[in-house]
């Protein structure tokens, strides 16, 4: 028996995962926080990481949980919960979301905070994989479109390049392990593409294929920490974030894993199909 329990599952990663479950016919369901927020045709479960009791409910039943929290400040809080909640309601496996670099002792905020998650639940004991993914090919849609449409991207992140990771192939890595997660016990996968860009190169790739020139400006990490204050993102968040920044500036982020390749048996989708396919996200 393989009972699939998705969170997280409306979210960018959990939105082609239960696709891909459904089109393989799995026996899974979503849990949801917000009514009205599971996918038709699926059966979605009302759980709340803020809410013990309702995770312990929810996790009955299942015997595979595919753990993804989202980014908020009390993002660790809500690990514990789940774990524990996990341990009690007798889950079999955890196939957790999480973030490449994840490390408890990293010098770097974000990669410590996905490492200590990754710990608590090694140190449940309950079997586990981890997916760890580098940033997403998606953000430049999500999160930089109103920017990009604008003609010029901001970031502090001097002439660094990344391996993004496009999120389809994450859910597929997701959807692979699901399905037999006992194969991959033990594991922690590290999803990047097969190319680094730096963000120069990525608005080239943009410009040629809006038609419009997109340039990109390095700013200084304090005008990066101002502008973020000024959307109103949480403290916690800015400090993640600009550990992310440090850690792309200086050439870290740019590194290719065979990881994708090995577990979907195709190379990881390209940044350029990827900016194909979303020319109209950044047409102004
Ligand atoms: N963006 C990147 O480049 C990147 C790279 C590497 C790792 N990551 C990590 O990936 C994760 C985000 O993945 P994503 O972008 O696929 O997710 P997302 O789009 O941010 O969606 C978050 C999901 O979490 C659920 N959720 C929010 N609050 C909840 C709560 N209190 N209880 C239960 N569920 C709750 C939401 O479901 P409801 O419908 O229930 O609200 C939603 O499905 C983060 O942990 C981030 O650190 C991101």
């Amino acid at each position: 028996m393989n009972r699939i329990l998705v969170t997280g599952a409306s979210g960018h990663i959990g939105t082609e995962l239960v696709n891909l479950l459904k089109a393989r016919g799995a026996d899974f369901a979503v849990m949801s926080s917000r009514p009205g927020s599971a996918a038709a045709g699926v059966l979605g479960i009302p759980g709340d990481f803020a809410d013990p009791a309702s995770l312990q409910r929810a996790f009955s039943g299942f015997d595979t949980l595919f753990l993804l929290l989202p980014l908020v400040p009390n993002k660790l809080e809500l690990a514990r919960n789940a774990v524990q909640a996990a341990k009690a309601a007798g889950v079999r496996h955890i196939v957790r979301s999480s973030g490449a670099g994840a490390d408890a002792a990293s010098p770097v905020s974000l990669a410590r905070l996905q490492g200590s998650i990754d710990q608590l639940v090694v140190e449940s004991g309950i079997a586990h994989t981890f997916l760890r993914p580098a940033t997403f090919m998606q953000n430049l849609v999500n999160f930089s479109a109103a920017q990009i449409k604008g003609g010029t991207l901001y970031a502090p992140h001097g002439d660094g390049a990344q391996s993004l990771v496009d999120v389809r192939d994450i859910a597929e890595c997701a959807a692979v392990v699901l399905a037999d997660p006992a194969a991959h016990a033990g594991q922690a996968y590290t999803l990047t593409g097969g190319e680094a860009f730096s963000n120069a190169q990525q608005m080239a790739l943009v410009s040629r294929a809006i038609g419009r020139p997109v340039a990109y400006v390095d700013v200084p990490e304090a005008a990066a920490v101002e502008a973020m204050q000024g959307m109103g993102v949480p403290a916690p968040l800015i400090g993640w974030f600009m550990s992310l920044n440090h850690v792309v500036k200086q050439g870290w982020a740019a590194g290719i894993s065979g990881d994708v390749a090995a577990l979907t048996g195709h190379p990881p989708r390209r940044l350029e199909a990827f900016i194909a396919e979303n020319v109209a996200a950044w047409r102004a």
